[in-house]
C-alpha cells in the first residue's frame, strides 16, 4: 500500500533545539520518539490515550501567551508538531540534578517500577508550568489520565502537594524552555511534503496540513478519499488498535479560520480546531455554558481534551459522544463549509443513522453554533459510566427548560446510549409543557419516556441497567426543578 508514500518535512524545537525533521505520513509522536530518535523515556503501555505513560508537554502560542499542555503522544500525529515545542521527560532534570518535580517524587516515594513516572512528571510540568499553587481539586483533574499499577496515588499526589506549596511557574519551567517562546511566537516557516522511503510501511499515505481553507478545498478536489482529522483522539485509536487504514489524511489544525472561538449576537461559535480545555478555559464558557464546562470536566482526561475536539465529538457521531445530548438540547447548529459555499444545518436533523452523518462528501464542520441561553433556563446534564474519568458513558442525558411565569414553556430533553444515535425525547415535550413544576411527578414522567427506548446491552451496560440509568436521570432534573421552583 505504501508505494506512493509522503513524508512531512516539519520544523520545530525538541527540548529547546530547533529541528527539522521528515515525518513518515500519519507517524504518532511516540513512535518518532522511540523508534526514529531512540529517545525511550516516554513510555508505550495502551497506545489508545488511556494510561498516560506517553504523555509529553507541547508549547505553542495562543491568544498572546505561550500555553504548555499534557498529551498524548501515542495518539498525537507528529506532524502537528510544526511549529510548536516538544517537551520530553529526557529534557526535565539530570541524574546530578533533578527537576523540583522529580525530587519530590523521590521524597514520597511516588515511583516504584517507573513505567508510569515520566507521563506523571509531564503532566505535573504542564500543570505547574500553567497554574500557581493549584488546589488538590486542580491535581487530581491535572493527573487523571495517569495510572500508576504499582505506587499508589496517595504518595504522588503528595509529592504534588508539595510542589504546589513550595514552587511557582518560574522555577518549574526551565530557562531553556523560556528562550524558545519568543521564537514560536515569530515561526514562520512552511511545512512541506515528500515522497518517502518504500521501506517504511504505516496505515497513512499521505498526510496534508493546509495553512487555510482555500488550499483545504484544493485538497479536497484533488483527493476526494480523503479523512479529516481534528484532534485525532478518534482516528489514531482506531489506526493503533484496529491498524485502520486512512490512505489520505488532513488535519485541519493549521487553519486559522478554524481556531476561532468568539461571541456574537447569534450565540457561541466554536471553531473545528477549538479543543475542549481551550473552551473549559475560556471566559465565555464560565459565565455562560456552566452546564457546558461540568460536562467537559467528564469527558475523557485532561491530556485528551487538550488536543481533542468538541467538533470532533459531532462529526465523530457516536451514540454515546458525551457532548451530543447537551447540544442537541441546546438546539446548537453547524456551520458547514465546502468548496460550494457554507450552510447552517441545525443539529437535530445531522445525525442521520447509526454514525452517519449529514455531512457531504469533501464537506467539513467550520463551527459549532452555540445559542444564548436565556437566563432562568434550567440546564443540566449527567452522565453515567463506570468510572469518574477517562471512561465512556453508559447513558448521558441533557436538558434544557424555559418558563414563562411558573409555566414551564419549552422543553427538550436529549439521550445518548439509548438508540443508534444520540436522540430528542419528543415524548418530553408533551409531558411537561404548560405545566408549574410542582404539577410533575418524576416516576410517571421518567417512566414514559424510558418506555419509548430500546437500548442495547453490551460491555457499558445491560438494556435493562441502561434504562433504569434514563429513569433516574429524568427524575433527578425533575427533582431539582422543584427544588428550584420551590
Ligand atoms: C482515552 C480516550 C478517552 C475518551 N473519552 C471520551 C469521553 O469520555 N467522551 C466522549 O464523548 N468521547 C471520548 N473519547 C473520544 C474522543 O476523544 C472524542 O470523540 C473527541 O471529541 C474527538 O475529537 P477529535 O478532534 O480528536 O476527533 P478526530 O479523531 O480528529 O476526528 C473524529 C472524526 O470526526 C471527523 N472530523 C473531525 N473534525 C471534523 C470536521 N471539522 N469536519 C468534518 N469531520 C471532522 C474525522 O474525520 C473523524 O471521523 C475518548 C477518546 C480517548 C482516546
Ligand atoms: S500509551 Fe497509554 S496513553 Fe499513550
Ligand atoms: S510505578 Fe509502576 S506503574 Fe506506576
Amino acid at each position: 500500500m505504501n508505494a506512493n508514500m509522503q513524508y512531512n518535512r516539519i520544523s520545530f524545537y525538541l527540548n529547546g533545539k530547533e529541528l527539522s525533521a521528515s515525518i513518515p505520513a500519519g507517524l504518532s509522536t511516540l513512535d518518532w520518539l522511540n523508534k526514529h530518535q531512540n529517545m525511550y523515556g516516554t513510555k508505550c503501555s495502551c497506545n489508545e490515550g488511556d494510561c498516560g505513560a506517553c504523555t509529553v508537554v507541547i508549547a505553542y502560542p495562543r491568544e498572546g501567551s505561550i500555553v504548555y499542555e499534557a498529551i498524548n503522544s501515542c495518539l498525537y500525529p507528529a506532524a502537528k508538531l510544526h511549529g510548536r515545542h516538544l517537551i520530553s521527560i529526557e529534557a526535565i532534570g539530570t541524574p546530578e540534578e533533578l527537576h523540583p518535580i522529580q525530587e519530590a517524587m523521590l521524597k514520597h516515594h511516588g515511583t516504584q517500577c517507573g513505567y508510569c513516572t515520566p507521563g506523571f512528571v509531564m503532566s505535573m510540568f504542564a500543570m505547574f508550568a500553567m497554574q500557581s499553587h493549584p488546589d488538590k481539586e486542580s491535581i487530581f483533574s491535572a493527573l487523571e489520565g495517569n495510572l500508576c499499577r504499582c505506587t499508589g496515588y496517595q504518595s504522588i499526589l503528595d509529592a504534588a502537594m508539595e510542589i504546589s506549596v513550595n514552587y511557582s511557574p518560574d522555577t518549574i519551567v526551565p530557562q531553556w524552555c523560556r528562550e524558545v517562546e519568543p521564537l514560536l511566537f515569530s515561526f514562520k516557516q512552511a511545512a512541506y511534503m515528500g515522497e518517502a522511503d518504500n521501506a517504511n510501511p504505516g496505515l497513512v499515505q499521505k498526510y496534508y496540513l493546509p495553512e487555510d481553507m482555500s488550499s483545504l478545498f484544493d485538497i479536497c478536489d484533488s483527493e476526494p478519499a480523503a479523512r479529516f482529522i481534528a484532534g485525532g483522539t478518534d482516528i489514531v485509536v482506531q489506526m493503533n488498535i484496529s491498524r485502520r487504514e486512512f490512505p489520505v489524511l488532513i488535519d485541519l489544525c493549521r487553519i486559522d479560520a478554524l481556531n476561532k472561538l468568539y461571541l456574537q449576537r447569534d450565540g457561541l461559535h466554536i471553531g473545528a480546531m477549538i479543543s475542549y480545555s481551550q473552551l473549559f478555559e475560556s471566559g465565555i464558557a464560565k459565565s455562560d455554558y456552566p452546564a457546558l464546562r461540568e460536562l467537559i470536566n467528564k469527558i475523557a482526561s485532561r491530556q485528551i481534551r487538550n488536543f481533542g475536539t468538541i467538533v470532533g465529538n459531532i462529526a465523530n457521531a457516536s451514540p454515546i459522544g458525551d457532548s451530543l445530548p447537551l447540544l442537541l438540547a441546546l438546539d446548537a447548529r453547524l456551520v458547514l463549509a465546502s468548496r460550494q459555499g457554507e450552510r447552517i444545518f441545525p443539529l437535530s436533523s445531522f445525525f442521520i443513522a447509526y454514525r452517519k452523518t449529514a455531512l457531504q462528501q469533501n464537506e467539513i464542520i467550520k463551527e459549532l453554533l452555540l445559542p444564548i441561553i436565556p437566563r432562568g433556563n434550567y440546564v443540566h446534564s449527567i452522565k453515567s459510566a463506570k468510572r469518574k474519568s477517562v471512561d465512556i458513558s453508559s447513558v448521558v442525558t441533557a436538558i434544557n427548560l424555559a418558563w414563562d411565569g411558573d409555566r414551564i414553556c419549552s422543553a427538550r430533553l436529549a439521550l445518548g446510549g439509548v438508540a443508534a444515535t444520540t436522540v430528542l425525547s419528543g415524548k418530553f415535550g408533551e409531558l411537561v409543557i404548560g405545566k408549574a413544576a410542582s404539577e410533575l411527578d418524576s416516576k410517571s414522567i421518567a417512566e414514559a419516556i424510558a418506555a419509548d427506548f430500546a437500548p442495547l446491552s453490551d460491555v457499558r451496560g445491560s438494556a435493562e441497567y441502561r434504562k433504569k440509568l434514563i429513569i433516574e436521570h429524568i427524575a433527578i432534573y425533575i427533582e431539582q426543578i422543584k427544588g428550584r421552583q420551590a
